[in-house]
């Protein structure tokens, strides 16, 4: 069987603000496979951080594939914005919206992936008639908001019952974790069944940062395609 292998997506939220162009570059050199976007609006999280503008900008500098996460209040009202700022995909809050199947719908005919969110506390069932609309679900290990928290290993079994539903039905889903990400807890995550990594803190503020991303990649172990 022909295993993709783990992806890394550096989120640039813990990067240095100042030159996140080249913060980018930095990771993508690194060997980061999709940069992660965190889109915070004040209101489903207290905190603020950018939008499409700036989403734009950066797309000059790299031709990675742009993951975003909206961590935002109406998320319908922004697609079309982060579409036209040249995002590859949309990850929505299973919590933010009431009209789930719509959204993603939206999402896939703007010609994008389609994703969803789900809070550290948020079972997934809810998930259940969506799957068609569904190319990457994220598992917050941590709750959305801010870097550098601790990951929550009660997220664990969550991760687990997904990856072992996604195989079962063999569906073409990427199974993303989000939140606390380290040495540690990426061994533990990709254990469980996780394909996609995303690390702020880890991959930006630490030293030996930059080398985390391909030891994250190597977790894919020896059934990953080369
Ligand atoms: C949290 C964000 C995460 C965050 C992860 O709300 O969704 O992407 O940047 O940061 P670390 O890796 O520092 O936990
Ligand atoms: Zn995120």
């Amino acid at each position: 069987m022909n295993q993709a292998g783990i992806k890394v997506a550096p989120s640039i939220l813990s990067a240095d603000y100042s030159r996140l162009g080249e913060e980018i570059r930095r990771v993508e050199a690194a060997g980061a496979d999709w940069i992660h976007l965190d889109i915070m609006d004040g209101h489903f999280v207290p905190a603020l951080t950018f939008g499409p503008q700036v989403v734009a900008s950066l797309r000059k500098h790299t031709d990675l594939f742009f993951d975003a996460h909206l961590m935002i209040e109406n998320p319908e009202r922004q697609l079309e914005s982060f579409a036209r700022a040249g995002v590859q995909n949309i990850t929505v809050h299973l919590e933010a919206t009431r009209h789930l199947h719509r959204l993603l719908k939206e999402i896939r005919d703007l010609g994008l992936k389609a994703g969803v969110a789900l809070n550290p506390a948020t079972p997934p069932e809810a998930l259940r008639y969506v799957w068609d609309l569904v190319d990457l679900v994220l598992v917050m290990s941590v709750n959305p908001g801010m870097g550098g928290q601790a990951f929550i290993p009660a997220v664990l079994p969550k991760i687990r019952f997904l990856a072992d539903f996604i195989r079962r039905e063999g569906l073409p889903v990427e199974l993303q974790v989000d939140g606390g990400i380290n040495g540690e807890t990426a061994r533990e995550v990709v254990e469980a069944g996780a394909t996609v990594l995303v690390a702020g803190s880890a991959v930006f503020q630490s030293p030996s940062g930059m080398d985390l991303i391909q030891a994250f990649k190597s977790l894919g172990g020896p059934t990953r395609a080369v």
